[in-house]
């Protein structure tokens, strides 16, 4: 009844921006992802018949509060999936994710988690089935089972049984790299939940971002089977855009953006009026990613590194899925 489970964080080129059901992780449009070898999370999971309740640590330190209850909560999913009701665990975690990376931990967290309760319950899965459950946890997380590039299908059932990702190209399919760009910033103040509720709720352009979404998706598809870099940096980096031009059309309007944030989006695009490609994405909040290729990894380093404001850059390669020990 024990087992561990490691699993990468990715990045979205095409965002996950607002969900059709709050309870049930349903997103309202289909995302596209790219899963990160810098950034894990590795957990033990060890279901015992004398525990009273679950007990959760997170490096080495036991976690109680909000975070705690986000744990035992998704756990309780994997009871009821399992027919286990009252079968309680210990997770051990440790998260290679740097939190002023900027990368949700969130996404390799119950990745890592669901595949890990799951097989310490024996549970004979496939990877949909795994990654439906894992949507449950955190909705970015769903995409982390798989190596490589991923969609998630949002599905049309009411239910959720059909959403969940899928792979689009393995992890050897191509060398993309990914810097994440630090920023000396302030712990973001509208978390990715608070900040998408809002903008479907009230946002004047959430209509024209959900339409949108179809094109950028075989677009981008395309260009990935073809190894197109620049093609597929254009719609990522128009897609990113488009998802924070949706946060400005909310009421109350509001901007994951800081001055940084701006400076390293200019100086991206001031690289390839220079000839070297490169081109950025940002989720819910100020740190930029920027996307090139492996030959340019020594003059994109050099240059991001120079940027006022920017206290570091971590470099990634394609990661693989979620694996067992
Ligand atoms: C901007 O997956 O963190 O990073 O489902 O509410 O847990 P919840 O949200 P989360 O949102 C991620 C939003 C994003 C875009 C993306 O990763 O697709």
């Amino acid at each position: 009844m024990k087992a561990t489970a490691k699993a990468h964080t990715n990045i979205a080129l095409i965002k996950y921006w607002g969900k059709r059901d709050e309870s049930l992780i349903l997103p309202m449009n289909n995302s596209l992802s790219l899963t990160l070898d810098g950034f894990y999370t590795e957990t033990t999971v060890a279901f015992n018949h004398d525990l009273t309740e679950d007990i959760f640590y997170l490096d080495h330190e036991q976690i109680s509060g909000e975070q705690f209850t986000k744990v035992s909560t998704f756990l309780d999913l994997i009871r009821s999936y399992a027919n286990r009701p009252g079968l309680f665990a210990e997770v051990r975690s440790i998260n290679a994710v740097p939190t002023a990376a900027g990368f949700a931990s969130s996404a390799s967290g119950f990745a890592a988690l669901a595949a890990a309760a799951t097989r310490a319950l024996d549970l004979s899965i496939d990877d949909r089935t795994l990654s439906r459950l894992t949507r449950r946890g955190s909705g970015s997380a769903c995409r982390s089972i798989y190596g490589g590039f991923v969609e998630w299908e949002k599905g049309s059932k009411d239910d959720g049984s059909d959403s969940f990702a899928v792979p689009v190209a393995p992890q050897k399919h191509w060398d993309v790299r990914v810097a994440a760009v630090v920023l000396s910033s302030d712990k973001k103040k509208v978390s990715s939940r608070v900040g998408m509720k809002r903008t479907v709720e009230t946002s004047l352009f959430y209509t024209s971002w959900v339409d949108n979404i179809p094109t950028d998706l075989k677009n981008i598809k395309s260009a990935i089977q073809d190894r197109d870099f620049e093609r597929m940096g254009e719609i990522a980096e128009a897609n990113c855009q488009k998802m924070h031009a949706t946060t400005l059309g909310a009421t109350p309007p509001f901007t994951y953006w800081h001055d940084t944030t701006l400076t390293v989006m200019q100086t991206v695009q001031a690289l390839r009026t220079n000839g070297i490609p490169a081109y950025f994405t940002i989720d819910a909040g100020p740190n930029v990613k920027v996307l090139y290729q492996p030959e340019n990894e020594e003059v994109i380093q050099e240059t991001l590194r120079k940027i006022p404001g920017v206290t570091n850059v971590i470099v990634s390669r394609s990661g693989q899925g979620v694996t067992y020990q």
